[in-house]
């Protein structure tokens, strides 16, 4: 297992839900963070909470639907800090379409905007750095879901990273990069709603695994309630050995 005391996290959508769980597990282990929100209000309780932790905190704002403001935001991370682990965590998911073979050309590009488009520049800027000093760690969040056509626009855009983490593993291969995928269940936050059957707090320990793993792996799908309920060693040994 790889230390995080001291190297520098940057969690997109870091506000609420997954995100902020991610946050608060990474601040444990003595990781620095960059929070992303779309609004600087939106982290700043956050913020000041886990600087009380001891760990250093910026905070970053950014629309990502507007492609004009991804340089922008990334120019302010790499300002503020070298980043060491990247979790692309921010998504929206669009309502259902009402009705079979209708959906929305607004809702496909405003979703494939934030939660693929954004991820691969996001992806292209800091995974570079990462390669040349040798280690990094890339955790695209993903969803298990499936067989809802009427949730097309977000399904594709979640099987868009699926297909990049996958297509580019064999390229990490002994860079000391590595891109995994998360799909953190179904969770009773703002996007998963109230019926979803999962607590977020679940999502550690098992969100923290592909930042911890120093075993030359990428494009795996982890599954943080396969380790819901288990302790971080316990966890670990469990990714090690599935
Ligand atoms: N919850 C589930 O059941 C579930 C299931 C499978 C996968 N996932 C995945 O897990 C990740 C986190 O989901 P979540 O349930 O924690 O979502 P959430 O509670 O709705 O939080 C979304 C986060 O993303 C940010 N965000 C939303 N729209 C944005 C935009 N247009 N531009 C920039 N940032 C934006 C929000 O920031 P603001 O606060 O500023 O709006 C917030 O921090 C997502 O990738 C999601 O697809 C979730």
């Amino acid at each position: 297992m790889t230390s995080l005391q001291g190297k520098w996290s940057f969690v997109t959508g870091a506000s609420r839900g997954v995100g902020a769980y991610l946050a608060k597990g990474l601040a444990e282990l003595g990781s620095n963070l960059v929070l992303h929100s779309r609004d600087l209000a939106h982290t700043s309780e956050l913020a000041a909470r886990l600087r009380v932790s001891g760990v250093k905190v910026v905070t970053v704002a950014a629309e990502l639907s507007d492609p004009t403001q991804i340089d922008p935001l990334l120019d302010r991370v790499q300002a503020a800090a070298q980043i060491d682990i990247l979790y692309n965590n921010a998504a929206i998911q669009v309502p259902k379409q009402s009705a079979n073979w209708q959906t929305s050309v607004d809702d496909l590009r405003r979703s494939l905007e934030v939660n693929l488009i954004s991820v691969i520049r996001i992806c292209d800027r800091l995974a570079p750095p990462m390669q040349a000093r040798g280690w990094g760690r890339i955790i695209n969040l993903t969803s298990g879901i499936v067989d809802q056509p009427e949730q097309t626009a977000y399904a594709v855009s979640k099987a868009g990273v699926d297909k990049y983490v996958r297509d580019f593993a064999p390229k990490l291969q002994g860079s000391g990069v590595q891109m995994n995928l998360l799909d953190p269940g179904w969770l009773r936050t703002d996007l998963g709603g109230p019926n979803a059957p999962g607590d977020p707090a679940s999502v550690l320990p098992g969100a923290l695994i592909p930042a911890l793993l120093d075993n030359g792996e990428s494009g795996r799908f982890f599954r943080a309630q396969d380790y819901a309920g288990l302790s971080l060693a316990a966890a670990l040994q469990k990714a090690l050995h599935p």
